[in-house]
């Protein structure tokens, strides 16, 4: 291992700043060897080979909205700054996967490893970006795009290995959780349950994708071809949202002792990959409350394994990323 490894950063919004911070916390802790070596946000970059000075360049973004010189951009850091992982958190495009498809492309050729929280690139590109990595010898890791704090890849792929995955089901997007969550117990409906969790900071302004059930059947997209060498894209799936369930259903389910979730389905040797309103017994350990994700493994030899915690924000989201940087800085 290198002694001192240089991290450029794509993307300063809620994620960026968690990894930035906890990464200049824990190299003045004497804890990394890492050193951020270049940021950028959409209108401007910073590019410190020796280091760049982190509370600084973020009370001059508080102050300006800005990162750095707005002479610069992302494709100066990819193309031309001195980096060994870039970390790539730019938003999340599910259609075009651009231009953080183009960040990784370029990195990974560049014989950088790259970490990332963005899911269009490995649910539209995985095969192609994973080849590359591949020939270039670096590491391409994304343990953050699927149950946030949830470590379910490095499980899926390390702690349980020589089991058979006979099929996997989640709560994989904590807005839906939310809302289903509000309005068996409190009795709210729908509109009232999304405009709080609106109001909370949980629910997008556009909170389609969530309640259609598109960004939980991505993350089913993102585990059906990375950890079950499947090939599928979105139009391979069921997919239901939670816009029909009726507070008067969650209040039969409720009579009997049971609730409703939208669960992410993987039934590897069936072909199933599905992600549809449930109905379940309270007890059963997916019914977990509130913004919370979960995920249960049906395995052959360790049986069920579930996994709770939370499934997105600043914090939660770093430590995916900051595990996945020390994984490879392990593994190196
Ligand atoms: N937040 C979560 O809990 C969470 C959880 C899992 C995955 N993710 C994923 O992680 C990524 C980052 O999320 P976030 O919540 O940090 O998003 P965010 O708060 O919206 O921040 C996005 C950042 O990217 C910058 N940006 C936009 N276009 C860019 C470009 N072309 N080049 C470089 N930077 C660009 C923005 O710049 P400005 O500052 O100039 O606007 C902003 O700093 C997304 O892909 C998201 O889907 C987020």
């Amino acid at each position: 291992m290198k002694s001192q490894i240089r991290i450029a950063v794509i993307g300063l919004g809620a994620v960026g700043r968690g990894v930035v911070t906890t990464l200049d916390r824990m190299q003045k802790e004497n804890t990394s060897s890492c050193i951020i070596s270049a940021v950028s946000d959409s209108r401007s970059a910073c590019i410190m080979p020796d280091g760049i000075d982190i509370e600084a360049m973020l009370a001059q973004k508080e102050k300006t909205g800005i990162c750095g010189d707005p002479a610069l951009s992302s494709r100066d850091i990819i193309n031309s700054a001195p980096y060994d992982i870039l970390v790539e958190v730019s938003p999340t495009d599910v259609l075009s996967a651009e231009p953080a498809t183009e960040y990784i492309r370029a990195a990974l050729a560049r014989g950088a490893h790259v970490v990332t929280s963005n899911k269009g690139p490995i649910a539209l590109h995985y095969q192609e970006l994973a080849t590359l990595a591949k020939k270039h010898h670096v590491s391409l890791r994304y343990e953050a795009t699927v149950a946030g704090a949830i470590p379910i890849l490095h499980i899926l792929e390390h702690d349980i290995i020589g089991n058979k995955i006979n099929a996997l089901y989640g709560i994989l997007n904590g807005t839906c959780n939310y809302i289903l969550t509000r309005m068996s117990e409190e009795g709210l409906t729908y509109p009232q349950a999304l405009e709080e969790a609106r109001k909370l900071g949980y629910a997008e302004a556009d909170p389609q994708a969530d309640v259609e059930g598109t960004d939980a059947a991505i993350k089913v997209v993102i585990l059906a071809n990375t950890i079950f060498q499947k090939s599928i894209s979105l139009d391979d799936m069921s997919i239901t949202g939670i816009e029909q369930v009726t507070d008067d259903a969650l209040r039969l389910t409720a009579g009997c002792d049971t609730t409703i979730r939208l669960i992410g389905e993987i039934i590897p040797d069936k072909n199933i990959y599905r992600v549809s309103p449930q109905i379940l017994p309270k007890t059963h350990p997916l019914v977990v409350d509130g913004s919370l994700n979960a995920i249960t493994l049906k395995t052959d030899l360790a049986g069920d394994l579930t996994f709770i915690g939370k499934g997105a924000g600043s914090f939660e989201t770093t430590s995916a990323i900051v595990s996945d940087i020390f994984y490879i800085l392990q593994s190196g």
